[in-house]
């Protein structure tokens, strides 16, 4: 962890990129966040359910960020990725999601998930959804039959699909570039969930039709060596890293001290 902060504290002395910390989600966190009747919802996506908790706030300070983004003219179109598989991407990108729906304008918000290859976004929502992005792509469907709710009503998933068999081919064809103009003009902001960037190419290539990537990092797992060459990779593929998101943090005083901080 000492190495990944200090390379991200360089990033950041260097004003390249904003840094956001999310604390560790813990087992027995999640048992005592309060679930709203018989949801089906996961309760790691504490900003849905606990508008108090330390988590909730951390992801608050990081839509704070992203909305204060280029002037307060944030990317209206993002993707969420990392370098390694179980980071913390979905569950990060769904909490920021919600507390992008829960701001006080209330922005219309549409979460894709853009992991074909094990999406899981309908999952953790409890959701069952058959049609998605695959479908679409595939011109099997209609944009309205892959897109569902839960009970926020200006916040709008699209579910991954089933897995085909070509998900970089379909990410990179025309439709998905005419799918993400289309929902751009429809949408306040576009929130993209992708695989991990150093084991398939498939977030480089939406990166790339993105205003901006923001990259999550497990601390406490993830080397400096691999975030340089996921960045490296993005750099490649020409997607424009705006910032990044450690996960996992561990903080040492009990959550309550830092509720009210
Ligand atoms: N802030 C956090 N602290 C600790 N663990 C977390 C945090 N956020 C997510 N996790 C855990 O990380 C694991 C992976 O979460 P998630 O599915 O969001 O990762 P992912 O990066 O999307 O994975 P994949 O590469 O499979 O898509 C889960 O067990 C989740 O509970
Ligand atoms: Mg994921």
């Amino acid at each position: 962890m000492g190495k990944i902060t200090s390379a991200l504290k360089k990033a950041a002395e260097e004003r390249l990129y904003r840094i956001d910390k999310i604390a560790k989600i813990r087992e027995e966190s999640r048992l005592v966040v309060r679930k709203m009747g018989n949801s089906r919802v996961d309760s790691r996506i504490v900003s849905y359910f606990d508008p108090k908790a330390l988590i909730t706030e951390q992801y608050k300070v990081l839509r704070t960020n992203f909305l204060s983004l280029n002037k307060g003219r944030p990317p209206k179109t993002m993707v969420i990725t990392s370098s390694l598989h179980s980071e913390g991407k979905t569950i990060t990108a769904l909490n920021l999601a919600v507390s992008l729906a829960h701001t006080v304008h209330k922005p219309k918000i549409l979460m894709i998930d853009a992991d074909l290859r094990r999406g899981r976004i309908s999952k953790y929502l409890g959701v069952e959804q058959e049609k998605g992005l695959t479908e679409i792509l595939e011109g099997k469907g209609l944009l309205e039959e892959a897109m569902f709710h839960i009970d926020l009503e200006n916040l709008t998933f699209m579910a991954s699909g089933s897995v085909p068999p070509n998900p970089s081919e379909l990410l990179a064809s025309d439709a998905m570039r005419n799918l993400i103009h289309e929902v751009r003009g429809k949408f306040d902001y576009v929130l993209i969930d992708t695989p991990p960037i150093i084991s398939v190419t498939d977030a480089g290539i939406v990166g790339a039709l993105a205003e901006g990537v923001l990259m999550v990092i497990q601390a406490g797992r993830t080397q400096r060596g691999i975030v340089d060459r996921a960045t490296e990779l993005l750099h490649q593929a020409h997607a424009r890293l705006i910032g990044h998101v450690l996960t996992n943090i561990e903080y040492h005083l009990p959550e309550y001290i830092y509720r009210y901080l």
